[in-house]
Protein backbone atom coordinates (compact mmCIF):
# COMPACT_ATOMS: atom_id res chain seq x y z
CA UNK A 1 0.00 0.00 0.00
CA UNK A 2 0.92 3.39 -0.95
CA UNK A 3 -0.38 6.68 0.81
CA UNK A 4 -0.02 10.27 -0.33
CA UNK A 5 -1.59 13.21 1.78
CA UNK A 6 -2.90 16.13 0.13
CA UNK A 7 -2.14 19.36 1.63
CA UNK A 8 -5.46 21.37 0.77
CA UNK A 9 -7.67 23.57 3.00
CA UNK A 10 -9.15 20.21 3.85
CA UNK A 11 -6.31 17.87 4.05
CA UNK A 12 -6.72 14.53 3.20
CA UNK A 13 -5.06 10.90 2.38
CA UNK A 14 -5.12 8.94 -1.12
CA UNK A 15 -4.48 5.42 -0.65
CA UNK A 16 -3.20 3.38 -3.42
CA UNK A 17 -3.29 -0.45 -2.93
CA UNK A 18 -4.69 -3.19 -5.02
CA UNK A 19 -7.47 -4.98 -3.28
CA UNK A 20 -8.16 -1.93 -0.79
CA UNK A 21 -11.58 -1.53 -2.12
CA UNK A 22 -12.31 -4.72 0.05
CA UNK A 23 -11.04 -3.22 2.70
CA UNK A 24 -12.77 -0.36 2.50
CA UNK A 25 -14.89 0.06 5.24
CA UNK A 26 -11.82 -0.36 7.69
CA UNK A 27 -10.19 2.87 5.90
CA UNK A 28 -13.51 4.79 6.23
CA UNK A 29 -13.69 4.47 9.73
CA UNK A 30 -10.62 5.67 10.43
CA UNK A 31 -12.06 9.06 8.76
CA UNK A 32 -15.26 9.53 10.83
CA UNK A 33 -17.12 9.01 13.68
CA UNK A 34 -20.12 8.16 12.08
CA UNK A 35 -21.27 4.53 11.22
CA UNK A 36 -24.26 5.12 9.23
CA UNK A 37 -22.82 5.73 5.10
CA UNK A 38 -24.87 6.31 1.72
CA UNK A 39 -23.07 5.11 -1.45
CA UNK A 40 -23.62 6.74 -4.15
CA UNK A 41 -22.69 4.70 -7.59
CA UNK A 42 -23.89 3.94 -11.29
CA UNK A 43 -25.86 0.68 -12.36
CA UNK A 44 -22.52 -0.90 -14.27
CA UNK A 45 -20.14 -0.15 -10.98
CA UNK A 46 -23.24 -1.26 -9.09
CA UNK A 47 -23.26 -4.66 -10.31
CA UNK A 48 -19.29 -5.10 -10.07
CA UNK A 49 -18.15 -3.61 -6.82
CA UNK A 50 -21.19 -2.07 -4.49
CA UNK A 51 -21.77 -5.46 -2.74
CA UNK A 52 -17.79 -5.24 -2.30
CA UNK A 53 -18.11 -1.77 -0.40
CA UNK A 54 -21.17 -2.34 1.63
CA UNK A 55 -20.14 -5.36 2.37
CA UNK A 56 -16.93 -3.90 3.90
CA UNK A 57 -18.46 -1.04 5.24
CA UNK A 58 -21.13 -3.13 7.36
CA UNK A 59 -18.23 -5.18 8.50
CA UNK A 60 -16.90 -2.68 10.05
CA UNK A 61 -20.11 -1.61 11.81
CA UNK A 62 -21.57 0.74 9.10
CA UNK A 63 -25.52 0.84 8.36
CA UNK A 64 -25.28 1.44 4.67
CA UNK A 65 -27.36 2.24 2.18
CA UNK A 66 -26.65 2.07 -1.57
CA UNK A 67 -28.50 4.47 -4.77
CA UNK A 68 -27.66 3.63 -8.05
CA UNK A 69 -28.13 6.04 -11.64
CA UNK A 70 -27.97 4.95 -15.14
CA UNK A 71 -24.17 5.16 -16.06
CA UNK A 72 -22.48 7.87 -18.49
CA UNK A 73 -21.82 11.69 -18.92
CA UNK A 74 -25.86 11.99 -20.05
CA UNK A 75 -26.90 11.30 -16.38
CA UNK A 76 -24.08 14.09 -14.80
CA UNK A 77 -27.08 16.19 -14.64
CA UNK A 78 -29.85 17.98 -12.33
CA UNK A 79 -32.47 15.49 -12.33
CA UNK A 80 -29.84 12.66 -10.94
CA UNK A 81 -28.84 15.26 -8.35
CA UNK A 82 -31.88 15.96 -7.26
CA UNK A 83 -32.75 12.64 -7.17
CA UNK A 84 -29.15 11.71 -5.16
CA UNK A 85 -30.11 14.64 -2.84
CA UNK A 86 -33.84 13.08 -2.01
CA UNK A 87 -32.45 9.45 -1.61
CA UNK A 88 -29.73 10.98 1.13
CA UNK A 89 -32.80 12.82 3.03
CA UNK A 90 -35.16 9.56 2.23
CA UNK A 91 -32.24 7.49 3.93
CA UNK A 92 -31.51 10.11 7.17
CA UNK A 93 -27.87 11.20 6.18
CA UNK A 94 -27.22 13.67 8.72
CA UNK A 95 -24.55 15.97 8.32
CA UNK A 96 -21.98 14.25 10.46
CA UNK A 97 -22.66 10.95 7.96
CA UNK A 98 -20.23 10.02 5.02
CA UNK A 99 -21.73 9.92 1.65
CA UNK A 100 -19.27 7.42 -0.48
CA UNK A 101 -19.19 8.33 -4.04
CA UNK A 102 -18.16 4.91 -6.31
CA UNK A 103 -17.29 4.54 -9.56
CA UNK A 104 -15.67 6.49 -12.58
CA UNK A 105 -16.21 10.83 -12.79
CA UNK A 106 -19.13 11.21 -13.68
CA UNK A 107 -20.52 9.56 -10.26
CA UNK A 108 -17.24 11.43 -8.72
CA UNK A 109 -18.48 14.44 -9.10
CA UNK A 110 -21.83 14.93 -9.21
CA UNK A 111 -21.50 12.66 -5.80
CA UNK A 112 -19.03 15.49 -4.26
CA UNK A 113 -21.70 18.54 -6.10
CA UNK A 114 -24.09 16.80 -3.81
CA UNK A 115 -21.77 16.23 -0.66
CA UNK A 116 -20.64 19.79 -1.07
CA UNK A 117 -24.69 21.13 -1.13
CA UNK A 118 -26.75 18.63 0.98
CA UNK A 119 -27.19 20.25 4.41
CA UNK A 120 -24.62 22.79 3.14
CA UNK A 121 -22.09 19.99 3.42
CA UNK A 122 -21.33 16.41 4.46
CA UNK A 123 -18.04 14.81 4.37
CA UNK A 124 -17.42 12.13 1.42
CA UNK A 125 -15.14 9.74 0.23
CA UNK A 126 -14.10 8.75 -3.38
CA UNK A 127 -13.42 5.59 -4.37
CA UNK A 128 -12.67 5.71 -8.23
CA UNK A 129 -13.07 2.94 -10.29
CA UNK A 130 -11.91 4.26 -13.54
CA UNK A 131 -8.02 5.13 -14.69
CA UNK A 132 -9.04 8.57 -15.52
CA UNK A 133 -10.73 8.50 -11.82
CA UNK A 134 -7.76 7.49 -10.01
CA UNK A 135 -5.62 9.66 -11.89
CA UNK A 136 -7.52 12.92 -12.07
CA UNK A 137 -11.08 13.95 -11.10
CA UNK A 138 -11.45 11.98 -7.99
CA UNK A 139 -8.12 14.26 -6.48
CA UNK A 140 -8.06 18.37 -6.07
CA UNK A 141 -11.89 18.84 -5.11
CA UNK A 142 -13.51 19.72 -8.24
CA UNK A 143 -17.12 18.89 -8.35
CA UNK A 144 -19.79 19.71 -11.24
CA UNK A 145 -22.77 18.69 -12.88
CA UNK A 146 -24.06 19.29 -17.20
CA UNK A 147 -26.71 21.92 -17.62
CA UNK A 148 -27.86 22.62 -21.13
CA UNK A 149 -25.56 25.48 -21.64
CA UNK A 150 -22.68 23.41 -21.60
CA UNK A 151 -20.21 20.56 -19.13
CA UNK A 152 -19.33 21.12 -15.58
CA UNK A 153 -21.04 24.78 -15.79
CA UNK A 154 -22.13 24.01 -11.91
CA UNK A 155 -20.34 22.89 -9.26
CA UNK A 156 -18.12 23.01 -6.13
CA UNK A 157 -14.88 23.02 -4.72
CA UNK A 158 -15.23 19.92 -2.15
CA UNK A 159 -12.18 18.03 -1.45
CA UNK A 160 -13.43 14.28 -0.26
CA UNK A 161 -11.85 13.13 3.45
CA UNK A 162 -10.04 9.95 2.20
CA UNK A 163 -9.57 8.99 -1.53
CA UNK A 164 -9.34 4.61 -2.07
CA UNK A 165 -7.49 3.48 -5.69
CA UNK A 166 -7.68 0.00 -5.90
CA UNK A 167 -5.73 -0.71 -9.59
CA UNK A 168 -7.63 -4.38 -9.75
CA UNK A 169 -11.15 -2.32 -10.61
CA UNK A 170 -9.82 -1.44 -13.67
CA UNK A 171 -9.20 -5.07 -14.80
CA UNK A 172 -12.74 -4.48 -15.87
CA UNK A 173 -12.59 -1.71 -17.77
CA UNK A 174 -13.22 -1.74 -21.41
CA UNK A 175 -9.87 -1.20 -23.97
CA UNK A 176 -11.69 1.88 -24.52
CA UNK A 177 -12.11 3.48 -21.25
CA UNK A 178 -8.80 2.17 -20.17
CA UNK A 179 -6.95 4.24 -23.32
CA UNK A 180 -9.44 7.62 -22.42
CA UNK A 181 -7.62 7.35 -18.92
CA UNK A 182 -4.51 7.13 -20.56
CA UNK A 183 -4.89 10.25 -22.43
CA UNK A 184 -4.57 11.88 -19.41
CA UNK A 185 -2.02 10.00 -17.72
CA UNK A 186 -0.23 11.10 -21.27
CA UNK A 187 -1.16 14.39 -20.53
CA UNK A 188 0.87 14.16 -16.98
CA UNK A 189 4.07 12.84 -18.51
CA UNK A 190 4.13 15.74 -20.76
CA UNK A 191 3.19 18.31 -18.50
CA UNK A 192 5.47 17.46 -15.54
CA UNK A 193 7.96 13.75 -15.63
CA UNK A 194 9.44 13.11 -18.76
CA UNK A 195 10.67 9.92 -16.72
CA UNK A 196 6.76 8.96 -17.06
CA UNK A 197 6.79 9.86 -20.46
CA UNK A 198 9.14 6.88 -21.08
CA UNK A 199 8.09 4.51 -19.15
CA UNK A 200 4.88 5.15 -21.01
CA UNK A 201 6.78 5.14 -24.50
CA UNK A 202 8.22 1.56 -23.58
CA UNK A 203 4.63 0.52 -22.58
CA UNK A 204 1.66 -0.22 -25.05
CA UNK A 205 -2.12 -0.41 -23.97
CA UNK A 206 -1.55 -4.56 -24.32
CA UNK A 207 0.62 -4.45 -21.42
CA UNK A 208 0.31 -1.31 -19.74
CA UNK A 209 -1.12 -3.21 -16.43
CA UNK A 210 2.43 -3.96 -15.38
CA UNK A 211 2.93 -0.60 -14.49
CA UNK A 212 -0.05 0.35 -13.53
CA UNK A 213 0.62 1.26 -9.68
CA UNK A 214 3.62 3.43 -10.73
CA UNK A 215 1.50 5.49 -12.98
CA UNK A 216 -1.42 5.76 -10.38
CA UNK A 217 0.91 6.99 -8.11
CA UNK A 218 3.09 9.32 -9.89
CA UNK A 219 0.09 10.90 -11.66
CA UNK A 220 -1.47 11.73 -8.09
CA UNK A 221 1.75 13.14 -6.95
CA UNK A 222 1.77 15.14 -9.80
CA UNK A 223 -1.62 16.19 -9.41
CA UNK A 224 -0.96 16.62 -5.60
CA UNK A 225 1.91 18.74 -6.29
CA UNK A 226 -0.23 20.86 -8.49
CA UNK A 227 -3.33 21.40 -6.52
CA UNK A 228 -1.24 22.46 -3.20
CA UNK A 229 0.09 25.60 -5.65
CA UNK A 230 -3.72 26.45 -6.40
CA UNK A 231 -6.82 24.94 -4.89
CA UNK A 232 -9.11 27.24 -6.34
CA UNK A 233 -7.81 27.19 -10.15
CA UNK A 234 -6.92 30.91 -10.21
CA UNK A 235 -3.64 29.96 -11.91
CA UNK A 236 -1.12 27.08 -12.25
CA UNK A 237 -3.60 24.63 -11.92
CA UNK A 238 -4.31 25.53 -15.06
CA UNK A 239 -1.74 23.67 -16.81
CA UNK A 240 -3.67 20.12 -15.86
CA UNK A 241 -5.52 21.67 -18.77
CA UNK A 242 -2.89 20.51 -21.70
CA UNK A 243 -4.58 19.56 -24.44
CA UNK A 244 -8.26 20.22 -22.95
CA UNK A 245 -9.44 23.82 -24.93
CA UNK A 246 -9.08 21.75 -28.10
CA UNK A 247 -10.17 18.45 -26.92
CA UNK A 248 -13.22 19.80 -25.29
CA UNK A 249 -14.46 21.61 -28.89
CA UNK A 250 -13.38 18.56 -30.82
CA UNK A 251 -15.75 16.48 -27.94
CA UNK A 252 -18.83 19.52 -28.40
CA UNK A 253 -18.16 19.09 -32.42
CA UNK A 254 -18.51 15.38 -32.24
CA UNK A 255 -21.38 16.61 -29.94
CA UNK A 256 -20.31 14.03 -27.64
CA UNK A 257 -21.07 10.84 -28.72
CA UNK A 258 -18.46 9.54 -30.76
CA UNK A 259 -15.58 11.08 -29.07
CA UNK A 260 -14.90 10.06 -25.67
CA UNK A 261 -13.24 13.08 -22.98
CA UNK A 262 -9.51 11.20 -23.32
CA UNK A 263 -10.02 10.86 -27.17
CA UNK A 264 -10.35 14.62 -27.48
CA UNK A 265 -7.69 15.37 -25.03
CA UNK A 266 -5.32 13.09 -26.88
CA UNK A 267 -6.24 14.79 -30.14
CA UNK A 268 -6.19 18.06 -28.61
CA UNK A 269 -2.67 17.82 -27.21
CA UNK A 270 -1.26 16.38 -30.81
CA UNK A 271 -3.21 19.42 -32.92
CA UNK A 272 -1.97 22.10 -29.95
CA UNK A 273 2.08 20.26 -30.11
CA UNK A 274 2.14 20.57 -33.99
CA UNK A 275 0.95 24.33 -34.12
CA UNK A 276 3.52 25.69 -31.31
CA UNK A 277 5.83 22.73 -30.64
CA UNK A 278 5.79 20.81 -33.84
CA UNK A 279 9.86 19.18 -32.75
CA UNK A 280 7.46 17.53 -29.87
CA UNK A 281 4.96 15.92 -32.15
CA UNK A 282 6.45 13.02 -33.64
CA UNK A 283 7.34 11.71 -30.04
CA UNK A 284 3.94 12.68 -28.73
CA UNK A 285 2.05 11.13 -31.44
CA UNK A 286 3.45 8.15 -31.21
CA UNK A 287 2.96 7.42 -28.06
CA UNK A 288 -0.53 8.45 -28.47
CA UNK A 289 -1.10 5.51 -31.31
CA UNK A 290 0.34 3.68 -28.76
CA UNK A 291 -2.50 3.61 -26.43
CA UNK A 292 -5.42 3.78 -29.17
CA UNK A 293 -5.61 7.02 -28.88
CA UNK A 294 -6.50 9.53 -32.12
CA UNK A 295 -3.73 12.00 -33.35
CA UNK A 296 -6.47 14.41 -34.75
CA UNK A 297 -9.96 14.71 -35.76
CA UNK A 298 -11.96 14.96 -39.02
CA UNK A 299 -13.15 18.31 -37.55
CA UNK A 300 -11.79 21.26 -39.29
CA UNK A 301 -10.17 23.51 -37.47
CA UNK A 302 -12.07 26.32 -38.82
CA UNK A 303 -15.15 24.39 -37.07
CA UNK A 304 -13.37 23.60 -33.68
CA UNK A 305 -12.36 27.24 -32.81
CA UNK A 306 -15.57 28.56 -31.98
CA UNK A 307 -15.86 25.76 -29.39
CA UNK A 308 -12.95 27.43 -28.17
CA UNK A 309 -13.83 30.78 -27.85
CA UNK A 310 -16.97 29.43 -25.44
CA UNK A 311 -14.06 27.43 -23.16
CA UNK A 312 -14.52 28.05 -19.28
CA UNK A 313 -10.69 29.55 -19.07
CA UNK A 314 -11.78 32.51 -21.63
CA UNK A 315 -11.41 35.71 -19.56
CA UNK A 316 -12.00 39.32 -21.06
CA UNK A 317 -11.59 38.05 -24.63
CA UNK A 318 -8.66 36.38 -24.05
CA UNK A 319 -8.15 32.73 -23.74
CA UNK A 320 -5.23 30.48 -21.96
CA UNK A 321 -4.34 27.59 -23.19
CA UNK A 322 -0.99 25.42 -22.26
CA UNK A 323 1.85 24.48 -24.69
CA UNK A 324 4.71 22.02 -22.94
CA UNK A 325 8.10 23.31 -24.41
CA UNK A 326 9.64 19.86 -24.03
CA UNK A 327 8.48 16.72 -22.63
CA UNK A 328 8.03 17.22 -19.08
CA UNK A 329 7.51 20.97 -18.98
CA UNK A 330 4.65 22.90 -19.64
CA UNK A 331 3.77 26.86 -20.09
CA UNK A 332 0.26 28.76 -19.67
CA UNK A 333 0.44 31.07 -22.56
CA UNK A 334 -2.83 33.90 -22.59
CA UNK A 335 -3.59 35.60 -26.38
CA UNK A 336 -6.85 37.02 -27.14
CA UNK A 337 -9.19 34.42 -28.72
CA UNK A 338 -8.43 36.22 -32.45
CA UNK A 339 -4.95 35.80 -32.30
CA UNK A 340 -5.16 32.22 -30.50
CA UNK A 341 -7.79 31.29 -33.74
CA UNK A 342 -5.29 32.88 -36.11
CA UNK A 343 -2.39 30.87 -34.97
CA UNK A 344 -4.55 27.88 -34.51
CA UNK A 345 -5.80 28.67 -38.25
CA UNK A 346 -3.07 29.00 -39.79
P1 LIG B 1 -17.58 7.56 -16.32
O1 LIG B 1 -17.70 7.84 -14.88
O2 LIG B 1 -18.77 7.81 -17.17
O3 LIG B 1 -17.10 6.06 -16.51
C1 LIG B 1 -17.01 5.53 -17.81
C2 LIG B 1 -17.77 4.20 -17.92
O4 LIG B 1 -17.03 3.19 -17.23
C3 LIG B 1 -19.15 4.21 -17.30
O5 LIG B 1 -20.02 3.52 -18.16
C4 LIG B 1 -18.97 3.44 -16.00
O6 LIG B 1 -20.15 2.77 -15.60
C5 LIG B 1 -17.89 2.47 -16.37
N1 LIG B 1 -17.06 2.00 -15.28
C6 LIG B 1 -16.57 2.69 -14.24
N2 LIG B 1 -15.74 1.94 -13.52
C7 LIG B 1 -15.70 0.73 -14.10
C8 LIG B 1 -14.97 -0.47 -13.86
N3 LIG B 1 -14.08 -0.55 -12.88
N4 LIG B 1 -15.19 -1.53 -14.68
C9 LIG B 1 -16.03 -1.43 -15.74
N5 LIG B 1 -16.72 -0.33 -16.03
C10 LIG B 1 -16.54 0.75 -15.24
O7 LIG B 1 -16.39 8.38 -17.01
P2 LIG B 1 -14.91 8.72 -16.57
O8 LIG B 1 -14.14 8.66 -17.83
O9 LIG B 1 -14.47 7.95 -15.39
O10 LIG B 1 -15.04 10.25 -16.09
C11 LIG B 1 -15.46 11.26 -16.97
C12 LIG B 1 -16.06 12.37 -16.15
O11 LIG B 1 -15.07 12.89 -15.27
C13 LIG B 1 -16.55 13.54 -16.98
O12 LIG B 1 -17.82 13.90 -16.54
C14 LIG B 1 -15.55 14.65 -16.70
O13 LIG B 1 -16.13 15.92 -16.78
C15 LIG B 1 -15.14 14.31 -15.29
N6 LIG B 1 -13.82 14.83 -14.90
C16 LIG B 1 -13.72 15.51 -13.73
C17 LIG B 1 -12.51 15.99 -13.30
C18 LIG B 1 -12.40 16.70 -11.99
O14 LIG B 1 -11.33 17.21 -11.67
N7 LIG B 1 -13.45 16.72 -11.19
C19 LIG B 1 -11.35 15.76 -14.06
C20 LIG B 1 -11.46 15.05 -15.24
C21 LIG B 1 -12.72 14.58 -15.65
N1 LIG C 1 -8.86 18.06 -14.04
C1 LIG C 1 -8.35 19.37 -13.96
C2 LIG C 1 -8.26 19.88 -12.57
O1 LIG C 1 -8.48 19.16 -11.63
O2 LIG C 1 -7.96 21.03 -12.39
Amino acid sequence: MRKIYIRTSCPYEVIIERGGIKKCGEYISAVTKSRKAAVITDDTVQKLYADTVAGSLKDNGFECSVFAFPNGEQSKNLSTFGQILDFLCESGITRSDIIIALGGGVVGDITGFAAACYLRGVDFVQIPTTLLAQVDSSVGGKTAIDITGGKNLVGAFKQPSLVICDSDTLKTLTPENLSCGMAEVIKYGMIRDSHLFEMLENHTLENVDEIMDEIVYTCIDIKRDVVEGDEFDRGERMILNFGHTIGHAIEGWHSYTDYTHGMGVAAGMCLITDRFAPELSERLKKCVLAYNLPIGTEAPIAELLPYCSKDKKREYGNISYIVCTTVGKAEIRKSTVSEFEKAMGE
